[in-house]
């Protein structure tokens, strides 16, 4: 069972719960994926802080169970006598898996049974941050930001990027049509390709995750201090997902070997007070932007100095390939010593579109604490007001 506590969510924020549990199916979607999935099929349990779908102000309880808890009575009990010590050794792991934190787990805590790290450092809890955010990423709704993390490469795969001008809502709408969630149809059927190719061969593949949010105010985040960069904050979510392994900011590692002037984006003032095509359709008190000044590029990806500009933020993050593989790496039997095959355990061949998913949900608790650092009320009206007020401050400017 996995259980969520969130704190600081204002007051009537609505909350559709057939959105919380739409989010945590997406995260078990995808072709190329385990057993567990079909066994689990999650829901969001809430426990408390929400009160006919609208937040109350005070912590906001989520569990997401498990669903073939059943299979693991006797192994995994928390008491003395809810372990039958037959089928927990029947159970028990000694091989680590390269690639898993299964054989630093077991010398930093001192395990025996590799399962006592692998059942902790599994990516199953990102199910609770899926729920935790999906309340977030209707915070941010509420206000006129929108999230969305979509896959734009698979193994060896990598999709063309929409046309310029596409709407956020015709991404949306690309992306959940693709079971990849892909807004390239071409490049979806060759993913599909990609992963049964994998498949046959008993190996694995990675991706990249591109993550977009529409609506932003200017001024998230702060260069006064380095832990309240957005950037900052936002990398070090998208790195704590299980298995990514780099993230960019924009144009990220590109800007390394541009020349400063192809590298940033110059600032235009817009005198007919019409905004970016991409923040344009952001309804809400605020909608993003930076009032009368637009970027025609957005290298940047939306944040400069730790701040976000009013442009779109755009990160990206880099997920290795899955390291539990049927055709095992070389490892070690830890009780004896010798030189064995990893162990195996029921295992995705590829986890990209479920963490686009995950990924989408970690950038909006983020963004939405941000939020609410800079805006923050008791209640959604609070928050509106007092995003209205800097809105018009800004459009003085
Ligand atoms: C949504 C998601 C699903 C994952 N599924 C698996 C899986 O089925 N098998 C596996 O070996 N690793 C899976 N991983 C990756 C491992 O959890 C991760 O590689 C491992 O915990 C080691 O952490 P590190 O890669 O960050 O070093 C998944 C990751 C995510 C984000």
């Amino acid at each position: 069972m996995l259980l969520a506590i969130l704190e600081g969510m204002p007051a009537g924020v609505p909350v559709r719960l057939d959105q919380v549990d739409k989010k945590l199916r997406q995260r078990q979607g995808g072709p190329g994926r385990g057993g567990r999935q079909r066994i689990e099929q999650d829901r969001a349990e809430f426990v408390g802080g929400l009160r006919g779908g609208q937040t109350l102000g005070s912590p906001i309880g989520i569990i997401v169970r498990n669903r073939d808890w059943p299979n693991w009575q006797g192994v995994l009990g928390a008491g003395a006598d809810e372990v039958d010590a037959e089928k927990a050794e029947a159970k028990a792991l000694y091989r680590p898996r390269p690639g898993h934190a299964d054989l630093a787990g077991a010398l930093k805590y001192d395990r025996r049974d590799l399962r006592d790290v692998l059942e902790r450092a599994s990516a199953r809890e990102t199910a609770a941050r899926v729920a935790v955010g999906a309340v977030c990423l209707e915070l941010l709704a509420a206000v006129g930001v929108r999230v969305l993390g979509h896959v734009v490469a698979l193994g060896p795969v990598r999709a063309t990027p929409p046309p310029t001008g596409t709407t956020f809502a015709a991404l949306i709408e690309a992306v959940e049509a693709s079971d990849c969630r892909c807004a390239d149809t071409a490049a979806t059927a060759a993913m599909h390709e990609a992963i049964r190719e994998a498949t046959l061969a008993r190996d694995s593949l990675g991706g990249l995750i591109e993550v977009l949010a529409v609506g932003v105010p200017v001024g998230l985040g702060s260069y006064a201090s380095s832990d309240r960069r957005l950037d900052g904050r936002l990398a070090a979510a998208l790195m704590s997902i299980q298995a990514m392994k780099a993230v960019e900011v924009g144009i990220g590692a590109e800007a390394a070997r541009l020349r400063g002037s192809a590298a940033h984006d110059e600032i235009v003032v817009d005198t007919e007070g019409s905004a970016l095509a991409a923040n344009e359709e952001a309804a809400g008190s605020f909608g993003g932007g930076a009032g009368r000044y637009r970027r025609p590029t957005n290298r940047a990806g939306g944040i400069e100095g730790g701040v976000s500009n009013g442009e779109p933020v755009l990160v990206r993050v880099a997920m290795k390939p899955i390291p539990t593989l049927l055709k095992p790496l070389r490892s070690a039997d830890m009780r004896t010593g010798e030189v064995i095959a990893a162990g195996y355990e029921r295992s995705d061949i590829t986890s990209v579109p479920a963490a686009s998913v995950v990924a989408e949900a970690v950038a909006g608790f983020v963004l939405a604490q941000a939020l609410l650092e800079k805006f923050g009320g008791d209640s959604l009206g609070e928050v509106r007001r007092n995003l209205a007020g800097y809105a018009a401050q800004v459009a003085g400017r």
